[in-house]
């Protein structure tokens, strides 16, 4: 499969996805030029200069650069000095089918096409290169190193959609202000750059539709992160047990390896998610009732795992789920009434499992095409299961342990 091939379904995915996040008030792609208009770092408070000279800077002082710096004329000497940078990185570029590095030429770096400037947080005066917007330039270089972590002052890297390599550098700890970072759809391996660990600004990360893999540390889901996109990578590894309070709104680890149960212990940390999406991953166990504190969730989706046992009562909290879906697993039982009672519904995917049994408000919703449950184990209904199959799998499953937690809602739902 080419790396850029993205099959219809996760186009969805990642549709939705950009759709939220730019309802969402991030900037990713055109946002970017948007906020390069007003103002691209954050306010951050900082310590007033005792004296406010107005500098005009006609001649920047010149100090004893390289050759190059000596015959052009920077407006501003933050911009002298990642000069060299770029021009470097500009070296390893390998393709460039839309000839953007064709603008990447003289001493106005603020003009190059993807760099935009902005006065830095720690000196109003200065000029310096506060972001940069590569999104789906299909440049290929071999790495980053070098070039992403040595632009001291930028607060937005946005580069989804092109050819880049390599592994992600430590070094990017070092970028202050950095709170964007969107890499994703590129060509990056390794392990999970932990680096971003220690990034207490970083508000956004996507590194969806890349190559890392191994485990995905736990620190991150505390982190003051509003959004994390993982979705697509190699990762291989289980959820933690327990979290912090996580500020995430946008969860997405679909097409990854993440095996084990979920751990009831996680719920009560991303009670405040909106969107969470384990499709096509390796989860197994039954679903735990806490499953229900989800209450802010619009958008749940836990297809194509290995989760097993019936769907707990407690899932009836979820008030504002409009998209919730187990498609593809080893689910059993009857599904609550109480489930297809919930108001927002706007699919509910059960379709591919072993349910047994639909009651009437329930049949209404199938009616309605929100509610789909073909390919179950349901008798009077059409698109179902092979006897044999069904048979099968009952000779094997097992039952839950807490089978009490099924019909038990231990917490309020509505509030
Ligand atoms: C702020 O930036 C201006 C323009 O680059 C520079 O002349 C000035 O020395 C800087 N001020 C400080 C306090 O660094
Ligand atoms: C409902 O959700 C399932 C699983 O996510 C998806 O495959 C299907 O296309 C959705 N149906 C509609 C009508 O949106």
């Amino acid at each position: 499969m080419p790396a850029k091939f993205v099959p219809s379904f996760l186009c969805i995915i990642l549709i939705c996805s950009i759709v939220d996040t730019i309802a969402l008030g991030i900037n990713r792609g055109r946002g970017v030029s948007k906020s390069c208009k007003n103002e691209i770092h954050r306010n951050k408070k900082l310590p007033i200069p005792l004296e406010c000279p107005k500098l005009s800077v006609p001649h920047p002082p010149s100090p004893p650069l390289p050759l190059i710096t000596e015959i052009l004329e920077f407006a501003d000497q933050r911009l002298a000095v990642v000069y060299p940078i770029v021009q470097k990185f500009k070296s390893l570029i390998t393709s460039d089918p839309l000839g953007i590095t064709k603008t990447w030429v003289g001493s106005d770096l603020c003009s190059y096409k993807g760099f935009f400037c902005d006065n830095p947080p720690d000196n109003k005066s200065a000029l310096a290169v506060a972001s940069i917007d590569f999104n789906g330039f299909q440049l290929s270089a071999p790495t980053l190193d070098g070039f992403l972590d040595q632009l001291p002052d930028l607060a937005l890297f946005h580069a989804n959609s092109n050819f880049f390599q390599g592994i992600i550098s430590p070094n990017i700890a070092k970028l202050p202000y950095l709170y964007e970072l969107d890499i994703s759809n590129n060509l990056f391996s390794g392990p999970f750059p932990s680096a971003v660990l220690g990034m207490n600004g970083l508000t956004f990360l996507d590194i969806r539709f890349n190559f890392f893999s191994g485990s995905v540390p736990p620190q991150l889901f505390t982190q003051p992160l509003d959004a994390l996109f993982l979705n697509d990578n190699n990762f291989m590894t289980r959820l933690p047990d327990k979290l912090g309070s996580t500020h995430i709104l946008y969860l997405t680890l679909a097409d990854n390896k993440f095996t084990g149960p979920l751990p009831g212990g996680i719920f009560e940390a991303f009670s405040s998610l909106t969107e969470v999406i384990l499709l096509n991953n390796q989860l197994t166990g039954c679903l735990p009732y806490e499953i229900g504190l989800l209450k802010e969730a619009i958008v749940f989706d836990a297809g194509n795992n290995q989760l097993t046992g019936p769907l707990p009562l407690s899932l009836a909290c979820l008030e504002k789920v409009e998209q919730l879906s187990f498609d593809g697993n080893r689910l059993f039982g009857m599904v609550p009434e109480l489930v297809c009672e919930m108001e927002n519904l706007v699919n509910l995917s059960l379709a591919n499992n072993y349910f047994t049994m639909v009651g009437p408000l329930c049949r209404i919703l199938i009616e309605k095409g929100v509610l789909d449950v073909r390919n179950n184990c349901i008798p009077d209904l059409p698109f179902q299961r092979s006897v044999v199959e069904c048979a099968n799998f009952f000779a094997h499953s097992k039952l839950c342990p807490d089978m009490w937690s099924y019909t038990y809602v231990p917490f309020s739902c509505s509030n």
